[in-house]
């Protein structure tokens, strides 16, 4: 159980993912005032002053073991420093405060903050390189490899879904590197979600049923990858992943944390995400398909989030409505 303290001065006991959703609320109201301005930096920035201010609230104490980038380059909620309150819950934190900063400078869908915790140990601490990925959700988890040609994984799928290949949506990120994998994918007869950025919620959204999504392809953040298999053992969906590291750089930084066999060496959901007591929670800072992003009314706010717990089996969509100015407010309307 986490000690929550509101406005530093009441104090109420929720569980672990209830401290997560306040903390990634309010990296997304943060960062949404900055939606459309053009400046993806200043966004993420918000979002991590926000997110940072929020931890000591709900009183976890965590160590980032994925965040904003090593030291040096990142004065906030960088890999290895420890946050929140020292007398808190002791927890191993994976954090992307504004996962698709561009989407943010721009306006565009499903920008999210998001945040994985775990108890000590149970999230790999992955350097900030690239990793191929292969998402599925359980009606394929176990079934898939990456070594698989795409077309084979694909007739899996399609298969675990009693469809065939052409009545499956695949999403990649839209990216030159991946033109060999589109023609594969398009000469299977799939079809295709090309996106500029966010393959986090893409990791969610094939592990939902409903969304009309069914796999994500492709090469995109190590970070990205182990928030996605965060999710991914809360849901019962599957990621495998394999390292591509981008120069001499990060090799050594992966062959400094013992990885010699990452040219060939599959990674799997447990291998990103090991605990048993992991955490999610994502909220939406620009529309999408699965959440929609912040709103704010005369007085308050309204923030959607997916908000997860593996211990307690629990998946929520949590909607909440903030009220930051009560004399300001008027009626509250309760659709969305
Ligand atoms: P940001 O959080 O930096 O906005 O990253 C968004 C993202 O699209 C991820 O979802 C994805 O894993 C990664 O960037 C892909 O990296 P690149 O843009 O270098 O291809």
């Amino acid at each position: 159980m986490v000690t929550t303290h509101a406005n530093s001065s009441t104090t109420a006991v929720t569980t672990p993912s209830e401290a997560l959703v306040r903390v990634t609320e309010a990296a997304a109201f943060a960062s949404a005032r900055a939606m459309g301005h053009g400046d993806g930096t200043r966004a993420d920035a918000l979002a991590v002053e926000a997110m940072r201010i929020a931890l000591e609230e709900v009183h976890l104490s965590g160590r980032i073991v994925i965040g904003e980038g090593e030291r040096d380059s990142a004065p906030m909620l960088y890999i290895g420093e420890d946050v929140g309150d020292p007398s808190g819950h002791r927890v191993d934190i994976a954090v992307d405060p504004l996962e698709g900063t561009d989407l943010v400078a721009t306006g565009r869908s499903n920008a999210v903050a998001v945040m994985a915790i775990s108890e000590p140990g149970g999230l790999l601490h992955a350097p900030d390189t690239y990793l191929e990925k292969l998402i599925v959700g359980p009606p394929a988890a176990g079934r898939i490899n990456l070594d698989f040609p795409v077309d084979a994984n694909l007739q899996i799928i399609a298969d675990s879904l009693n469809r065939q290949i052409s009545d499956l949506t695949v999403i990649v990120l839209d990216r030159e590197r991946h033109r060999e994998l589109i023609t594969d994918i398009r000469e299977a007869g799939a079809r295709i979600k090309l996106i500029g950025d966010g393959d986090v919620v893409a990791a969610v959204s094939v592990a939902v049923a409903g969304t009309a999504d069914h796999v994500v392809m492709g090469t995109g953040g190590a970070p990205e990858g182990v928030l996605a298999a965060a999710a991914l053992r809360c849901l019962g969906g599957e990621i495998q992943a394999r390292f591509q590291p981008r120069n001499y750089e990060e090799i050594n930084r992966l062959q400094a944390m013992g990885i010699s066999d990452y040219k060939t060496r599959i990674l799997t959901t447990s291998d990103l995400a090991s605990g048993k007591m992991i955490s999610f929670s994502m909220t939406g800072v620009t529309d999408g398909e699965l959440l929609r992003g912040v709103r704010f009314f005369g007085g308050g706010g309204r923030t959607h989030s997916l908000v997860m717990d593996l211990e307690a089996n629990t998946i929520r969509f949590v909607d909440t409505m903030r009220i930051f100015d009560r004399d300001h407010v008027g009626p509250i309307r309760l659709t969305p």
